[in-house]
């Protein structure tokens, strides 16, 4: 009996372990069945949790997916926005995705790098490609539009700091 019922106990945890994993692909939340439903007839769900932006960003994602067929009525994007900028917005961290350990070039402007540049994808991301001066202020603005958490002054400091340090021939 007793060796029966542990048996029992032991299948079922094993069960809902991978239920577990399953469901940790989408987290509980209103919205999340219509990004089930919605958000899977042209792909996975892969691209989606393994991005990370803020409101602004991912209703332009959202919306931009619309555009291509996808069933989200216009009143639900205000949810689906909603929804995929908490469960999938800056910071929340990243499951099975290998960290590239960055040290960035010292100087004014790089710890708010390090601290802000890094909440969505690797910090490698954003200094990999060396970009000429010009290039940064646009690319910074975008960051800022999606999500980083960044005031004026900060915007100004950390283009600053990447036209200084990373441009090409640096
Ligand atoms: C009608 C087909 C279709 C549906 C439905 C759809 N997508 Fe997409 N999605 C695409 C295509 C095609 C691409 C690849 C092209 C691209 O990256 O612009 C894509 C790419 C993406 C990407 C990757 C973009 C990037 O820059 O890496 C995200 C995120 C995304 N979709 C989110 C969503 C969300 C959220 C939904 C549900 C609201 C959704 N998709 C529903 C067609 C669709
Ligand atoms: C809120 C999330 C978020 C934060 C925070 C963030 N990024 Fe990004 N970043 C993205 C997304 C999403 C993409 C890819 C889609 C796009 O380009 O819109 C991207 C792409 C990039 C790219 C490639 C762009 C290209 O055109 O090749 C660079 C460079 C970059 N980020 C730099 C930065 C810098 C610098 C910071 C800090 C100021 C930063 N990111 C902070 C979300 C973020």
């Amino acid at each position: 009996m007793i060796r029966f019922s542990l048996i029992a106990t032991t299948l079922t945890l094993a069960v809902s372990a991978v239920e577990a994993q399953q469901s940790a692909t989408l987290p509980d939340g209103p919205g999340r069945e219509i990004v089930s439903v919605a958000c899977t007839q042209c792909h996975s769900l892969t691209p989606i949790v393994q991005l990370r932006m803020g409101e602004q960003g991912w209703r332009q994602a959202v919306e931009n997916m619309v555009l291509r067929g996808a069933q989200v009525g216009p009143d639900e994007i205000d949810i689906v926005s909603s929804y995929l900028a908490d469960k999938f917005g800056p910071g929340v961290p990243f499951t099975n995705q290998n960290s590239v350990e960055v040290h960035l070039k010292n100087g004014p402007g790089a710890n708010l790098v390090e601290g802000t540049c890094g909440l969505c994808h690797g910090l490698d991301r954003t200094i990999d490609v060396k970009r000429p001066p010009e290039q940064w202020p646009a690319i910074v603005h975008r960051m800022v539009e999606i999500g980083t958490p960044l005031d004026d002054d900060q915007i100004n400091q950390v283009i600053g700091y990447l036209q200084a340090n990373y441009a090409p021939n640096q």
